[in-house]
């Protein structure tokens, strides 16, 4: 592996071989997101917890310190909405001189494997790599999304997983399920965690968080389930140490609380 590849990899995931990303891209297709109106806002308690941020260009050059220390992971893949024909018809967005200008430490894209715009979104992930490694920028799969999930289950994670690794994502990001060990067995490189829509208590995403770890993730590319909780700072710091200080999910749980009454 190149040197310039393996810099930007160090910084995404650290020396414990385990990375929290902190994504705040949802506005790409969604617009002003609840609590991610003002990106910049929502990120400035807890992104010191985090080891990356992910989001567009436009809201890194509008809403982001230029001085931040945190690798940035650009969202390149887009141009669709909700209220448009379908998600899954994306298009990639950015040059590959605007991710260098801009420094990104990676870039990301989604892929629809199963949809009708599969083929689309796959050829999109080949360009991007093909066009990244050129410049040791590692590109990040956001693979099970959309409609997709609907076949949210080990045996279809698996498969958007390894074909985005095998056209060459060198991380792959998908969701947590039953059986979550195939999905990581069965994926040659790092695999993290999302965490999807707001989960009614945050013990949930603990205990998601905590056996997704265990099954082989390497972290979490997590975001909603931080930022539109009640207590952002407690749910990212409990679910940094269960990410780095191999906490169990009732020890988040306690931290969280804990953080919540002032108390740590
Ligand atoms: C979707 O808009 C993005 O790919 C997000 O980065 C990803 O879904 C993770 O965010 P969340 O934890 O909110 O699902």
């Amino acid at each position: 592996m190149e040197w310039g590849m393996k810099n930007r990899l160090s910084r995404l995931i650290q020396k414990d071989g385990k990375a929290l990303f902190l994504p705040i891209d949802h506005g790409y297709f969604q617009g002003p997101t609840h609590c991610l109106e003002k990106p910049g806002e929502t990120i400035k308690p807890i992104y010191e917890y985090a080891d990356a941020v992910m989001c567009t260009r436009g809201v890194l050059r509008n809403c982001v310190n230029p001085a931040i220390e945190k690798p940035i992971i650009m969202r390149v893949s887009g141009a669709v909405s909700v209220v448009g024909e379908d998600l899954a018809n994306e298009s990639i967005v950015t040059s590959i001189q605007e991710i260098l200008r801009l420094n990104a430490s990676a870039v990301s894209m989604s892929v629809f494997v199963g949809s009708k715009y599969e083929n689309k979104s796959l050829s999109n992930l080949s360009k991007l790599v093909d066009e990244c490694e050129e410049y040791g920028i590692p590109v990040m799969a956001v693979s099970a999304v959309g409609k997709e999930l609907e076949k949210r289950e080990a045996r279809y994670l698996a498969l958007a997983a390894r074909i985005s690794a095998e056209i060459g994502a060198r991380v792959v990001k998908t969701y947590f399920c039953e059986n979550f060990h195939k999905v990581v067995e069965g994926c040659p490189v790092p695999v993290v965690i999302a965490g999807g829509p707001k989960t009614e208590t945050q013990k949930e995403v603990f205990d998601f968080v905590y056996s997704g770890m265990q099954a082989g993730a390497i972290g979490v590319n997590l975001g909603r389930n931080i930022w539109q909780t009640e207590y952002p700072v407690a749910s990212i710091k409990a679910i940094r140490a269960i990410i780095h200080e191999g906490y169990t999910s009732q020890e988040a749980d306690d931290l969280y609380n804990q953080v919540i009454a002032g108390k740590a």
